[in-house]
């Protein structure tokens, strides 16, 4: 059958398309801009007809009403990162967060491990051959429209139009409900003077020619706008957003000198505001790749003078990284950070730079501050980055480097870098955990 009469065929309202998920199925669906809004909000409209559904996805930027209690004898969330919609109901009881590596997500499904008897998408238009490019997420979302046994999709004619492993012909789209919206935009996050010093600290671990990987938020975009004097950086990074648009058009990311993947931007996922959308449509050097290429161990080891940089919730004298969880309380996910983490130390030059970049501590709400430079840490957290595996960890105050200290050294290199108003109250603790002298 041609494709036109494919894509004329398989049109439906959303309210049709949600038909078809079962009692029982797992459904899950692209993350952040990518979420095909329009077929979840019809999903819980019509959740009276389902019993035991189980919804899986990373971070949400939607309201989760799935994941509320009035919904728990339809819907029951499953997923793979806490984030301020989804972690209630882990705390709640009737949902639960899934542990894994990103890289291993897509064999996963793959493999069965997750299986995904429903997969939801949002994809731009077809092109003049029937392919429909996913536009800003790839990362789970690719694999997960290949090996989901439905395929619904949001055809939405304001999707960027993006390169890569992004192409899904209509032929693999179950049904498809046609919309026009703009995609959700994150703002630009507000940087303090906290941010604007770990950004000009971890600025200094960046040599010109370095493939970056970093996160979205305060801190790496405070970091980016302290390299504007670099030259010819290259992109190796889970998800970006608008700092690096920035970079690029000011010629200092040019990607000239990567290792592997030159003159390209190789991303999973993208995240910010209108700017960053129009930037990447059509953008042949923005090059989309799922999480079994960008998280790879084996492709981030293999790029010259790799530098992660990564963020985290505590950690402790030995230098070991919490990052997702507030003691039981599991917080958020881990999405890349030890993929990155672990490629960087990896590295085949034996250039690459492991950072975590953190302000030395977090505000209660009744304005107490909390080091998150701890002598122990909190009963209950998952480490995430291990004492083995650490290598600079950046605050406002400064760097302490692990690799090759020992564990009384590394205490005190992460003393000096903590808040100067409890760095008496750490050295009290290191002489009783030590039992030697600071
Ligand atoms: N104790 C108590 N509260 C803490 C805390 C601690 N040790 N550390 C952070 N918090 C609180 C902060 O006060 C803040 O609370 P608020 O939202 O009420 O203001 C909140 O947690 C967020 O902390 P913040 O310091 O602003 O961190 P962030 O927004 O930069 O996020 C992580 C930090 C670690 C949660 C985030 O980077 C993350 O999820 N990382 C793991 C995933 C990852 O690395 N992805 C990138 C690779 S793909």
């Amino acid at each position: 059958m041609d494709w036109k009469e494919i894509y004329e065929n398989r049109q439906c309202s959303a309210e049709e398309a949600v038909k078809l998920i079962k009692s029982g199925d797992r459904v899950a669906f692209s993350q952040m801009a990518g979420e095909p809004a329009v077929l979840v909000d019809a999903m819980v409209v019509n959740a009276c007809s389902y019993r035991n559904v189980t919804i899986s996805h990373m971070t949400t930027l939607g309201e989760g009403l799935y994941t509320h209690p009035e919904y728990k004898e339809n819907f029951r969330w499953e997923g793979w990162f806490a984030d301020y919609t989804t972690k209630e109901c882990i705390i709640q009881g009737h949902g639960d967060f899934m542990p894994v590596y990103f890289h291993e997500m897509p064999r996963m499904m793959r493999n069965g491990l997750i299986p995904i008897d429903v997969f939801m998408v949002m994809v731009a238009p077809p092109d003049e051959r029937g392919y429909c490019s996913m536009g800003v997420t790839v990362d789970y979302a690719y694999q997960g429209v290949k090996s989901g046994k439905v395929v619904l999709a949001e055809v939405n004619d304001q999707m960027p139009i993006t390169y890569g492993e992004t192409s899904i012909h209509v032929s693999e789209l179950d049904k498809m409900v046609l919309t026009s919206h703009p995609l959700t935009e994150l703002a630009r996050p507000k940087i303090g003077p906290v941010e604007e010093a770990i950004g000009r600290n971890c600025a200094t671990l960046i040599e010109d020619g370095s493939t970056i990987q970093l996160g979205i938020g305060a801190i790496p975009d405070a970091l980016l706008s302290q390299l504007k004097n670099k030259k010819h950086l290259g992109i190796h990074s889970g998800m970006i957003s608008d700092g690096v648009v920035d970079l690029v058009e000011a010629g200092v990311i040019d990607c000239s000198e990567k290792s592997i993947d030159k003159g390209k931007i190789v991303v999973a996922v993208l995240m910010g505001t209108k700017h960053l959308y129009d930037f990447i449509n059509k953008n042949p050097m923005i090059e989309m790749r799922t999480a079994d290429y960008v998280h790879s161990l084996n492709v981030i080891s293999q790029n010259s003078k790799f530098v992660a940089i990564n963020s985290c919730i505590q950690v402790d004298f030995m230098g070991q990284v919490v990052s997702d969880c507030m003691g039981v309380k599991q917080f958020s996910g881990v999405g890349g950070q030890m993929d990155f983490m672990r490629g960087a130390t990896e590295a085949l030059d034996g250039k690459g730079k492991a950072i975590i970049a953190m302000s030395s501590t977090a505000v209660k709400k009744d304005g107490t501050l909390i080091s998150k430079i701890v002598p122990f840490i909190d009963y209950g957290a998952a480490i995430t980055v291990s004492r083995y595996d650490v290598d600079y960890i950046v605050t406002e105050y400064g760097i302490a480097s692990l690799k090759g200290k020992n564990l009384k050294d590394r205490a005190r290199q992460l003393i000096n870098i903590a808040h100067t108003d409890v760095r008496e109250e750490l050295k009290v603790a290191f002489k009783e955990r030590f039992n030697a002298e600071f």
